[in-house]
C-alpha cells in the first residue's frame, strides 16, 4: 500500500436513503480522511446522480451492490459503475468463476480508472444451518475460504470477509489480496447488531486492508472527530 492509501483505510458507510441525508454526512467528512460506501438502500433512492455529487466532493466510492446474475449481465453491470467512477465495486463469489473472470475482463478496457473488483464470500448473516438449507454442508469459515480462493483465482482483486475472520484468510492468501472487513468498533462503541465486533486496530493486526465503518461514525455528535479517532488507533500499524 501506498502512503496515501494507508490514510485511507476507514471506508464510511453512508446508510441513510436520500440524497439529502448523504449529502449532508459526505459534507461533515474528509476525503483525505476516509473513503465512503453507497449500499443496495442509498443507491436504490438516488442512483448514479448521487454518485456524481459525491465525486465532485472528491470522496472515494465503494458501490457496495453485490452483483449476482448470469456472467454477461454481471460484466456489463460492473462495466457501468467502472464509467461512473467508482473506486470499488463487489460481487457475489457463490455467482462462480465464470461470473467473475468475465467482470474482472470486462474492467480491462479501464486503465487509469479501473475499479477494485471485490468479492462477497458467505454473508456474515448466514449461520452453518442456513449453508445446510442452501445445500452447503461446510462450515461457513470453510466455505468463506473455499470462495476466497475461487475469488482469486478469477480475477477478483479481494474479498469482503468478517474482521473476526481476517487472520484465518491472511495466513492462506497473498498480501496483495484485499481483505475489506466490516464489523469494527472501538471498546466504547455500541455494537448494535453486530454479533462479533473487532477493534480497528486489531483488523489491521489480523490483515484487513479497508475497514468499513458504519454507525461508529456516521451517529457520532462529530463524524470527522470520531473518524480521525479511528484512523489514529490504526496509526502507524500495517
Ligand atoms: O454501522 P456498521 O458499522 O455496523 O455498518 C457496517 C456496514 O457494513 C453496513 O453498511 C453493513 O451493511 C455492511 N456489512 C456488514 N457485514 C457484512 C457485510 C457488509 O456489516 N458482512
Amino acid at each position: 500500500m501506498t502512503e496515501q492509501q494507508d490514510r485511507k483505510r476507514i471506508i464510511v458507510a453512508l446508510d441513510c436513503n436520500s440524497m439529502d441525508q448523504a449529502l449532508s454526512l459526505v459534507d461533515s467528512l474528509d476525503p483525505a480522511l476516509c473513503r465512503v460506501k453507497v449500499g443496495k438502500e442509498l443507491f436504490t433512492a438516488c442512483g448514479p446522480d448521487l454518485i456524481t455529487a459525491i465525486k465532485q466532493r472528491e470522496f472515494d466510492i465503494f458501490l457496495d451492490l453485490k452483483f449476482h446474475d448470469i456472467p454477461n449481465t454481471v460484466a456489463k453491470a460492473v462495466a457501468v459503475a467502472a464509467e461512473m467512477g467508482v473506486w470499488m465495486v463487489n460481487v457475489h463469489a457463490s455467482g462462480g468463476h465464470a461470473m467473475m473472470e468475465a467482470a474482472a475482463k470486462e474492467l480491462d478496457a479501464f486503465t487509469d480508472n479501473r475499479p477494485l473488483l471485490i468479492a462477497v464470500t458467505v454473508l456474515t448473516s448466514l449461520s452453518e444451518e442456513d449453508l445446510l438449507s442452501i445445500g452447503i454442508e461446510r462450515s461457513p469459515e470453510e466455505q468463506v475460504s473455499k470462495l476466497a480462493f475461487l475469488a482469486k483465482e478469477s480475477g477478483m482483486d479481494g474479498v469482503v470477509c468478517s474482521a473476526a475472520e481476517t487472520h484465518l484468510l491472511r495466513a492462506q492468501i497473498p498480501d496483495n489480496f484485499c481483505l475489506v472487513t466490516p464489523g469494527i468498533r472501538r471498546p466504547e462503541d455500541a455494537s448494535g447488531d453486530q454479533k462479533r465486533v473487532v477493534g480497528p486496530a486489531e483488523a489491521v493486526q489480523n490483515g484487513s486492508d479497508y475497514l468499513v465503518v458504519g454507525r461508529p461514525i456516521t451517529q457520532a455528535a462529530s463524524p470527522v472527530e470520531a473518524l480521525k479517532q479511528f484512523n489514529l488507533a490504526i496509526a502507524g500499524i500495517g
